[in-house]
């Protein structure tokens, strides 16, 4: 019988076992998850759980009885060691082994960490886990002065979430510009405002030299900010580590073919870790976004199948920070020009990108529709002329349904 071991149980990990059931694989599926908890969504972590509007239960993927039901052997709080791709199977740290007829790398990426003289300083924490989430919630409840290192997606939303439990907020981020990896100047510029706006302070191209024994976080500037508790969300680093070790190919992330295969037929790799040629930024490049651990699943689940669908999905992504909802959909890195739809004053605009005269990717703020629409143009590939999205007396809807 046909077994597909998968090692993660994130987005991708617990989406690529879904998909197989869901489209017939009568093999054995083993989920395998480094952590204790039942399978949950990272996501809610920095936005409804820590705000308190989401429960433990309310973030699991699925229920413990959806996992027996569907003979998903979930295995829980287990670390692999190792690969072995010529024997096909996989190590515990305890000494198991558990063989394999394909294998699933859903293994994700880990905070970056601040370093100082190439120590890790002790007094700074990270969010990744559902206990980091707990530990840190519960130091928010005491804490004043909290400093948060990186204007990222996660900086931002925690730092959002600590101005609204009445904290003193600092967030410190290298770059000239909030989060410059995934947003263009216009909307980094309308966060950026409105975190001042609420009360944080924000240092922009600033950097920390240091941390003193007493929380104070010393800028290369010699200020001294007093903290309580320091926050960091400084990037990821896709966890390769398995995979190199096996041998298989590793360049920014495991490099996957279309249909996620790595350099080793049978083991695939999916989401934040996978290298992948991206049809719509038309590089290889790693997204680390649900959209593309979900989509890059299915493919990896529709190959074990026999089924051939390369990835070819339009990537969006979200933020939510204050009243300011940002849905991203497609790659606008590397715009040549913008139109912008709707009134930005009024804090709901959607911004349409585009190179060489096609549309490349749409933000849009506090308007779901239009994102919705966005994906749609998108994935169609239709390039409306930039006097159709400024006209809004036309609806987007027409353009779509006009192809
Ligand atoms: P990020 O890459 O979004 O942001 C990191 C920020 O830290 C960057 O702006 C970078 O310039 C800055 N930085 C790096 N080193 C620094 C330093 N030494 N001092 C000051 N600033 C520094 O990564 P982030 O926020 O850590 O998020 C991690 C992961 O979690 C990502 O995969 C992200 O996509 C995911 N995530 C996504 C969310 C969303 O889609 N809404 C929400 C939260 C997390």
């Amino acid at each position: 019988m046909k077994k597909v071991v998968v090692i993660g149980a994130g987005h991708g990990g617990v989406q690529v076992a879904a998909s197989l059931r869901d489209e017939g694989f009568e093999g054995e599926i083993v989920l395998i998850s480094e952590e204790k908890e039942l399978p949950y969504q990272k996501p809610p972590l920095s936005k409804g759980f820590l705000q308190g509007k989401q429960t433990e239960v309310s973030i699991l993927f699925r229920s413990e009885q959806y996992y027996v039901s569907n003979a998903i052997d979930l295995r829980l709080g287990v670390t692999i060691a190792s690969i072995n791709p010529k024997e096909n199977y996989i190590s515990t740290v305890n000494g198991e082994k558990i063989d394999f007829t394909y294998l699933i790398l859903a293994t994700g990426a880990a905070n970056r960490k601040l370093r100082f003289d190439g120590k890790e300083p002790k007094n700074v924490y990270y969010l990744r886990t559902l206990s980091d989430a707990k530990w840190i919630g519960q130091q928010l409840e005491s804490a004043n002065n909290v400093v948060i290192v990186g204007g990222g997606f996660i900086g931002l939303e925690l730092a959002a979430l600590a101005v609204e439990k009445g904290k003193k907020v600092t967030v410190i981020e290298a770059q000239s510009r909030l989060m410059e990896r995934v947003l263009p100047e216009v909307i980094s510029k309308v966060f950026y405002e409105t975190h001042i706006q609420k009360g944080a302070k924000v240092y922009l191209g600033a950097c920390v030299n240091g941390i003193q024994d007493n929380g104070d976080v010393v800028l290369s500037t010699g200020e001294a900010l007093p903290s309580d508790l320091i926050l960091a969300g400084i990037g990821v680093i896709p966890e390769t580590q398995l995979a190199k070790e096996a041998g298989i190919i590793c360049e920014n992330g495991i490099v996957v073919n279309e249909l996620q295969q790595t350099s080793i037929p049978n083991i695939y790799a999916i989401g934040d870790v996978a290298n992948h040629y991206n049809p719509f930024a038309k590089k290889n490049l790693r997204l680390e976004s649900v959209q593309n651990a979900v989509d890059q699943a299915k493919t990896a689940a529709a190959h074990i199948l026999g089924k051939a669908v390369p990835y070819n999905a339009v990537p969006w992504f979200w933020t939510f920070q204050y009243h300011l909802k940002l849905q991203m959909a497609g790659i606008s890195l590397g715009y040549d020009d913008y139109v912008v739809r709707g009134d930005t004053a009024s804090g709901k605009f959607s911004i349409y990108y585009y190179k060489e005269g096609k549309l490349i990717g749409v933000d849009s703020l506090n308007k779901p529709a239009d994102h919705l629409n966005a994906r749609k143009l998108l994935e169609l590939g239709i390039h409306p002329a930039k006097e159709e999205i400024r006209d809004l007396s036309l609806s987007l809807k027409e353009l779509v349904s006009v192809s």
